[in-house]
């Protein structure tokens, strides 16, 4: 199961992310945080040795097949990944043949690593055998960015403790299958002299798949068996390994399907002949991405987590770009997971494309043009629907045809259908894609692209509204009644402002887009007036509408409704449900919810966004302002759409709620690295991800398009010391390097004052010290040691004082793995010791006293209770609270936030920001005393002033670095804060 809320064991560095320590019930979203891809296809992160119950999968775009209920989904394609390990392969007894899996024997050492640079996902390992053998074995793979029908692998295996035979088995897996569903046929399968191939076909839309696969050994002799097991070739290598020697296998594949080529597995075969090795595809691999990179990268200095989260989004966003394809586009979940069946919605134009269109334009033109060949749907859905022109489905996938399911089926007996009413009403995509083919003309220039395909999808998709909209004599007024807006929580309304807004603005580029086709392109112009029945009347249609289309507002306040009667509807206090794990909706049922003023995502704030660059009706100061604080408190920011808080941030940041805004963008920027909606497992939330590339852009860079150019504005988070990006606009790349002005105690950036940090000019005006307790106050080194001790003197395992010395700073689990050495202990003992030692610390904890303070401590904190500042303890020990009763400190602390008070570990700010909030102070006015480095960063992404504690290589980051608080008087701290 998984389960949300759990340390995800990873490290962030700046551009690689590291998994510490394996957690079985992660299995599924690591695999999606994992995935690799190429623009071409996408692998999720599942094990080359696979796992029970793993959910490995492989999809290539555009590759779709039918299924029930949901109509087609994207197949999950034949597994290149299996690379299985059989150490001790000479034994004949299959009970000494021990076959390495996660779940067998007992892990020494594991780390998972994703490089971003280059797209390549690791993996090391020390593993003991079920018979006690130890090996260290190291994996490697990626999908090659300069060539994508590429794949490549490698293993390295060092026996530690044992010479003897080695069996690695390479296949192609055939019986890959989407959720139990499995879409292929067999047709052939062989070997060649280079190694082993696979044919299949998809049932239904009868694509033809060919994959082919080599692999060799260096370092030993290694003799070759071909296993031509049905739909499953493999690949087996044996060869006697030695002690401490490093043996290398590779494993090469290609793949092709029939819609890129007429003989799939032909040109596989093929393309595997004459592949070179493994070093040379990773360098021309390393290659493409350092290309990319150059033109994509964001760096952000001064906030570690951001700016790995950021890269990871964009990243995300990369292997999911189709880079030669103009027939298919980016599903909500991308390649990686099987939610929503690959299906293509609003996401990719409004949310993702914007990163494409500033840096990767040709991905954005092959996005863009997808539509354009899926108009033939969008036309069969008008006629179905009774209207004209082209009524783009809410989803698509290949043929552009509607294929929203129509029905949620329940898993319980005797749960209930559940009608769902997307594709019949969420009809705001009509006007959404327009604006995306008119912003990326704009952005572009690429008149070309416009004539030919741009100006299509704008002129059809505006005469559907032409057909769609209805005359009200009584309000002679124009209405678009009986849809969904952008927030899905009301599905029937009348009147949505964000749909009504959204097309007139179609309608008013429609005709700009006529007027343009006839000047400089009228062969074209008189071909799709043919085509499209289009005429003057239609025209004139057209700007009645855009004069009298209905938008409910109130012009003095400039609060707008969302929806006609929607602030008739019954209020409800979202704050009631604090501490909640679903959405109000799977909390109220929809019925309820859609009787009630609460939102699954920003619709007028949305809309508020999208005409942010416009004079026009509705953007302005004001209507930001008042529609914000109407519709932010009651939208469900957490769990209803993960496409609100990208959104949010940025109109936050608008506003001048820096650390508002920050916090909504790291609840999108962590949403698949955290799995902070509990859904990772279904695939990596694409839209999120453009969201996020918006956000640093538009929102703390302030980017605005101005008449000739991209201007900044930017209102930088507190602790970013530096943002840089390059934008593509108009031809021409222009490059941004902003960076924070730093006066002491402003968070100002140069442009725009920010309201927040006002109350702190011009010098810092401290109202609170947050201490961390271990290393800071007191020293639990000492019992961390007596409680190993008491564990390996039960276990009958050598260990003293000096054997401790190892263990410092290092994890529980890692501590254990030195303590017990190379002795078999199994992955349920190593769990139960572990558990042990930390009773017997709890234990210790309760004897100590207030000579356990360290040098300095109550003095400090003594003239800080003269001094009038108050005091809090922000540990993340869940038995911090203990520790202060037994120092006898507790009546000189205001407030403590410990391992129960916040989720997210340092070095998120977020303990430190509920100790300041209980103390009732500002960030910047607080002042954090730390002595690990995940605690300075911690909080400096707080805003706050740091103090490290230890030698500079640990917390050089923080603002003032003391030895230890032995002697420090608070006068002197204080000034050395100021004169900053
Ligand atoms: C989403 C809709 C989608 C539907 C069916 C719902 O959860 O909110 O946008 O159309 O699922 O896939
Ligand atoms: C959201 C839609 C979105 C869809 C796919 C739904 O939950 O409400 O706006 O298009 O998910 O991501």
């Amino acid at each position: 199961m998984e389960t949300k809320g759990h340390s995800r064991h990873f490290n962030y560095t700046d551009w690689i992310l590291t998994e510490t320590q394996f957690d079985p019930d992660q299995l599924h979203s690591k695999e999606t945080v994992f995935t690799i891809g190429n623009g071409y296809l996408g692998t999720r992160g599942s094990f080359e040795e696979g796992y029970p119950h793993a959910s490995p999968a492989t999809f290539i775009h555009g590759v779709y097949d039918d299924v029930p209920v949901m109509y087609t989904e994207l197949v999950n394609c034949p597994d290149w990944l299996p690379l299985v390990i059989i150490v001790n392969g000479e034994s004949v007894s299959e009970t000494l043949r021990d076959r390495f899996r996660l779940d067998q024997g007992v892990i020494l050492q594991y780390e998972r690593k994703l490089n971003l640079s280059q797209g390549i996902v690791s993996r090391f390992l020390r593993w003991r055998s079920p018979n006690g053998k130890t090996i260290d074995i190291y994996f490697e793979r990626f999908v090659s960015f300069a060539d994508q029908h590429v794949l490549a692998q490698r293993c390295q295996l060092t026996p530690v403790d044992f010479d003897g035979l080695i069996e690695v088995q390479g296949s192609i897996n055939g019986y890959t299958e989407n959720q139990g569903f499995n879409h292929w046929e067999g047709l052939d399968q062989g070997k060649t002299e280079e190694g082993i191939w696979l044919q299949r076909r998809t049932r239904n839309s009868q694509i033809e798949l060919g994959m082919a696969a080599k692999m060799t050994v260096f370092g030993a002799e290694a003799s070759l068996q071909v296993i031509t097991t049905p739909g499953y070739p493999t690949l087996s290598m044996t060869f006697v390994a030695k002690a401490q020697q490093t043996v290398t296998v590779e494993k090469l594949v290609t793949v092709f399907t029939s819609r890129d080529i007429e003989t799939p597995v032909a040109a596989a075969q093929e393309k595997l002949t004459y592949l070179p090795d493994y070093a040379i595809l990773l360098k021309a691999n390393k290659q493409a991405w350092d290309e990319v990179w150059q033109q994509s990268d964001i760096l952000i200095e001064g906030d570690s987590t951001a700016a790995f989260a950021v890269r990871y989004n964009l990243f995300q966003l990369l292997i999911a770009g189709p880079r030669h394809d103009e027939k298919v586009s980016i599903p909500a979940k991308t390649l990686s997971g099987f939610g929503y069946r690959g299906h293509i919605f609003w996401d990719t134009e409004i949310f993702m494309l914007p990163f494409f269109l500033f840096t990767q334009p040709a991905i954005a033109c092959n996005l863009l043009s997808y539509r354009w060949h899926t108009l033939p749907g969008a036309r069969r859905k008008a006629i179905h629907y009774g209207y004209k022109g082209a009524m783009f489905s809410w989803e698509s996938a290949v043929t552009g045809d509607e294929v929203t399911p129509r029905w949620s089926l329940p898993t319980d007996f005797y749960g209930e259908d559940v009608r769902i009413w997307c594709r019949d009403r969420e009809i705001h995509i009509n006007a959404d894609i327009p604006y995306a083919v008119w912003n990326y003309w704009y952005a572009t220039r690429n008149d070309e692209w416009m004539q030919k395909y741009g100006a299509e999808i704008i002129l059809d998709a505006a005469i559907f509204w032409g057909s769609r909209v209805e005359f009200n004599p009584e309000r002679q007024k124009y209405e678009i009644r009986g849809v969904i807006g952008t927030d899905e929580y009301h599905e029937f309304v009348h009147n949505n402002t964000f749909t009504n807004r959204m097309v007139q603005w179609h309608l008013e580029k429609a005709i700009a887009v006529y007027d343009w086709l006839a000047h400089k392109y009228p062969e074209r112009a008189r071909e799709l007036e043919e085509k499209l029945q289009l005429t003057s009347e239609q025209q004139n249609h057209w700007q009645d509408i855009i004069a009298k289309i209905l938008l409910f507002y109130d012009p003095l306040t400039e609060l707008i409704e969302q929806f006609e009667g929607f602030f008739q509807l019954p209020d409800i206090n979202l704050a009631d449900y604090q501490g909640r794990d679903r959405s109000m909706q799977a909390i109220l049922g929809i019925e309820k919810t859609n009787k009630y003023q609460v939102l699954k995502q920003p619709d007028v704030l949305m809309l508020l966004y999208l005409m942010r660059e416009s004079t026009d009706f509705p953007y302005s100061e004001k209507a930001l302002q008042t529609n914000w604080d109407y519709y932010a408190p009651r939208t469900d920011i957490t769990y209803g759409s993960s496409l609100g808080p990208a959104v949010h941030a940025i109109l936050a940041s608008d506003l001048h709620i820096s650390s508002g805004a920050y916090k909504l963008f790291m609840q999108a920027a962590m949403v698949d690295l955290e799995d902070n909606r509990g859904n990772t497992a279904d695939g990596i939330h694409g839209a999120t991800a453009g969201g996020v590339w918006q956000a640093v852009i538009f929102g703390f860079g302030g980017i605005q398009l101005g008449e000739n150019r991209p201007i900044a504005n930017p209102h930088l988070p507190a602790n970013w010391t530096r943002l840089k990006f390059k934008l593509h606009w108009q031809g021409l790349w222009h490059d941004f390097d902003l960076h924070q002005e730093v006066r002491a105690g402003d968070n100002q950036t140069r442009g725009q004052p920010d309201k927040e940090n006002n109350s702190s000019l011009p010098t810092p005006n401290i109202q609170g010290v947050i201490f961390d307790l271990d290393g800071v106050l007191t020293d639990t080194a000492e019992l961390h040691y007596l409680a190993w001790q008491k564990l390996a003197d039960q276990e009958g395992i050598p260990f003293n004082r000096a054997a401790n010395e190892a263990l410092r700073g290092v994890s529980r689990r890692a501590s254990l793995m030195l303590i017990i050495g190379d002795r078999p202990y199994s992955e349920a003992q190593i769990q139960e010791m572990m558990e042990r030692k930390n009773g017997y610390y709890v234990e210790l904890l309760k004897n100590i006293t207030s000579e356990d303070l360290l040098p300095g401590a109550i003095a400090l904190l003594d003239e800080l209770r003269q001094a009038g500042i108050k005091i809090a303890i922000g540990s993340a020990s869940k038995n911090a609270r203990t520790a202060i009763e037994r120092l006898g400190i507790a009546d000189k602390i205001d407030a403590i936030a410990d391992g129960y008070s916040v989720q997210k570990p340092k070095p998120a700010p977020d303990l430190f920001l509920y100790a300041a909030n209980e103390l009732g102070i500002e960030p910047a006015q607080s002042v954090v005393v730390e002595d690990a480095a995940a605690g300075v960063e911690a909080a400096l992404a707080a805003g706050m002033w740091a103090v490290g504690i230890g030698p500079v290589e640990r917390v050089g980051a923080a603002h003032v670095v003391l030895p230890s608080l032995a002697g420090v008087k608070w006068a002197d701290l204080r000034k050395s804060i100021t004169e900053l």
